[in-house]
Order: structure tokens, then C-alpha cells, then sequence
């Protein structure tokens, strides 16, 4: 192959590779082929030597723009691919994006609140399964077995071949008797937990939502120290001024049973929005634990005596936060949840 030969056939290869140069490193290994002291168009240089004189002018143009040809790709490469590289990681005139930081929920909030001054007045955290049965949800608790909560209105059942009687728990007083089956006394514990219902959804009601529950069950306990406990509680965690109302009740796993409510900490009860114009705010069902409840989870009530509580979470954070759509905790909404 002569010269002239050689130099027609290493264009067709660099005319070929040119377009396929897709980054620094295809461009460099480019270089490193065909443009160094060792490399193809080089070794044509040398070539030259022996190319009779008087066809010298015309290969030596040939090679002159076949390196023109080469070391212009080379550095249209070069130039495109370190400058993308160095704009990907260095623009300082980009404006800046600023870093958005998330938060905890404000159920989450509220529960650790309520938790951390239940705890700092001694009681300690339980906790029990969603998907409960039928005894420790409904039958120890002294729910009748005619009882109208055990209806498929209230409860989500849970399809199972061998048993008739899981469900979704409906409130976490179910916890309580696996407290009390498996904790002597004197207990002192506090069991925040979702629970589920069979409820249409809308702004005043969830099919699953969170209750706190509290219990204390030792020698000699009584209504005094159930109304002691609830007003500690409520006058830290809503305001320290309030005063309360205790209003007879019913709950099966209580007697007496009382539902609590404290004067709006919002209007101090002269009647507002959030207190829909009574003054008073509902805070808590309660009661002293029902002797056949203690019993049922083997605890002697001529021994031992108890009170329990229970509320709704997301009832406090509306309350809280003048929020009127409960559904608003459960969209996530950053417009909503940014707020807190
Ligand atoms: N379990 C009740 C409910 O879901 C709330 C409740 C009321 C719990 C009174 C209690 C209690 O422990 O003593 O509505």
C-alpha cells in the first residue's frame, strides 16, 4: 500500500469515528490513537521520508488536512463534553433551589405531647395488635353479647377460614385488658393506638383514626384520683386556668362512668367557634374499671380497684387547631401540613 494509499484509507477510519465521540473519555482515547508521537497520523509523517520527491507537495497536503481533520474533532469533543461536565456541577450563577425540610404530622406531634406528660406523671407505654378478637376488643371489656358495638355497622371483621371473631379493633380500650392480663399491679400505663370503624367518612368522622387510653389500677384508687389525674393533665397540656365538668355516662367496662369536659381554653367559656358556643370542650370518656372488667382479666376487685380513660387524637388536634375538616389531617396536603 503506498502512502497516498494509506493516508485515503485511515481518513475513511477517522472520518468514521468522528461522529461516534460521545464523551471525554471516547474523545481522549481518540487522541491517544491517532494525534501523539506514536499515533497513526504520525506514523504517516514518517512515511513521508520515502515518498519520491516530486509526489511529496501533494501527500504531504493530503496528511497535513488529515491531521487539521483530526485534531479539529479532537477538540470540538473536548470542548463539548468538559465544558457539559463542568456546567452540571458548577454553575454558580443558577439561582439557588433552597431546601424544603418535612415535619412531623401533627397527629404524630400531638400524640408524643399527650404521651410525654402521661409519662412524666408516671405511667409507662403499652401497646397492643390492630387486628384484635372479639374477647379482648368486646367480651372482657363487658360488652353483651347482644351489645349493639358488635354489630357489623361498627366493626371491619377480618375474613378467616378457622375463626369467626377477628376484627379490626374499634378503640383501644382493648389494650387495657392485655395490660391487665399481663401485668400485675399496680399498673399505670398509657396505649395510644389507631383503630378502625365502619364509618362513612366525612368532615366529623374517619373510618380509622387514633385514641389514647389510659389506665391505673392499684389498692385503694378511686374517682378522686381519676379527677386529680385528668385536671393535671388537661391544665398542662390545654390551659392552665381551666376548669372542668364531670357529666354522668355509660361505657360497659366502667361504673360509674363520666364523660369530662373543661372550659374552652380559646373563649375561657364565653362561647366561640370551637367550642360551638357552649364553652365547653369534651376532652375524655372515663370511669372506675368495672369490677367484672378487672376480674375478667384476672385481677381480684375486692383487692384492687382502677380507673381508665380514652380519647380521640385527631378530636384534640382539631380542637387545637380550629381545623373544621377532619379529612384535612389525611390528605397531605403540603399547604396544610407545612403549617405545623
Ligand atoms: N373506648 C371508648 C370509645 O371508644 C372510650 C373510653 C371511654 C375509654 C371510657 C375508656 C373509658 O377507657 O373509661 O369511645
Amino acid at each position: 500500500m503506498t502512502l497516498i494509499e494509506q493516508i485515503a484509507a485511515l481518513r475513511i477510519e477517522i472520518d468514521r469515528e468522528i461522529p461516534l465521540i460521545d464523551s471525554a473519555e471516547a474523545a481522549d482515547r481518540f487522541r491517544l490513537r491517532h494525534l501523539v508521537k506514536k499515533g497513526t497520523v504520525q506514523s504517516c509523517v514518517e512515511g513521508l521520508r520515502l515518498v519520491p520527491r516530486e509526489e511529496k507537495p501533494l501527500v504531504g497536503k493530503a496528511l497535513n488536512e488529515l491531521r487539521t481533520r483530526a485534531e479539529d474533532a479532537y477538540a470540538t469533543a473536548q470542548a463539548r463534553y468538559e465544558q457539559k461536565s463542568e456546567t452540571a456541577t458548577l454553575d454558580l450563577t443558577l439561582p439557588p433551589r433552597g431546601q424544603r425540610r418535612g415535619a412531623v404530622h401533627p397527629i404524630t406531634q400531638t400524640i408524643d405531647r399527650l404521651v410525654d406528660i402521661f409519662t412524666s406523671m408516671g405511667f409507662e407505654v403499652a401497646e397492643g395488635p390492630d387486628v384484635e378478637d372479639d374477647t379482648h376488643n368486646f367480651g372482657k371489656l363487658n360488652f353483651a353479647p347482644d351489645h349493639p358495638a358488635r354489630d357489623m355497622q361498627d366493626t371491619f371483621f377480618v375474613d378467616n377460614e378457622d375463626r369467626a371473631d377477628v376484627l379490626l379493633r374499634t378503640h383501644t380500650s382493648s389494650v387495657q385488658v392485655r395490660v391487665m392480663e399481663s401485668m400485675k399491679p399496680p399498673i399505670r400505663c398509657i396505649m395510644p393506638g389507631r383503630v378502625y370503624r365502619n364509618e362513612a367518612v366525612s368532615a366529623r368522622s374517619l373510618a380509622e383514626f387514633h385514641q389514647i387510653e389510659g389506665l391505673y389500677i392499684d389498692k385503694g384508687v378511686s374517682m378522686a384520683d381519676l379527677k386529680g389525674t385528668i385536671m393535671a393533665f388537661a391544665r398542662r397540656f390545654y390551659d392552665e386556668n381551666a376548669t372542668f365538668r364531670f357529666r354522668a355516662s355509660y361505657f360497659p367496662f366502667t361504673e360509674p362512668s363520666c364523660e369530662i369536659d373543661m372550659s374552652c381554653f380559646l373563649c375561657k367559656g364565653e362561647g366561640c367557634r370551637i367550642c360551638k358556643h357552649s364553652g365547653w370542650l369534651e376532652i375524655c370518656g372515663a370511669g372506675m374499671v368495672h369490677p367484672s372488667v378487672l376480674e375478667a382479666s384476672g385481677i381480684d376487685p375486692t383487692e384492687y380497684s382502677g380507673f381508665a380513660f380514652g380519647f380521640g387524637v385527631e378530636r384534640v388536634v382539631l380542637m387545637l387547631t380550629g381545623i373544621d375538616d377532619i379529612r384535612l389531617l389525611y390528605e397531605n396536603d403540603i399547604r396544610v401540613l407545612s403549617q405545623f
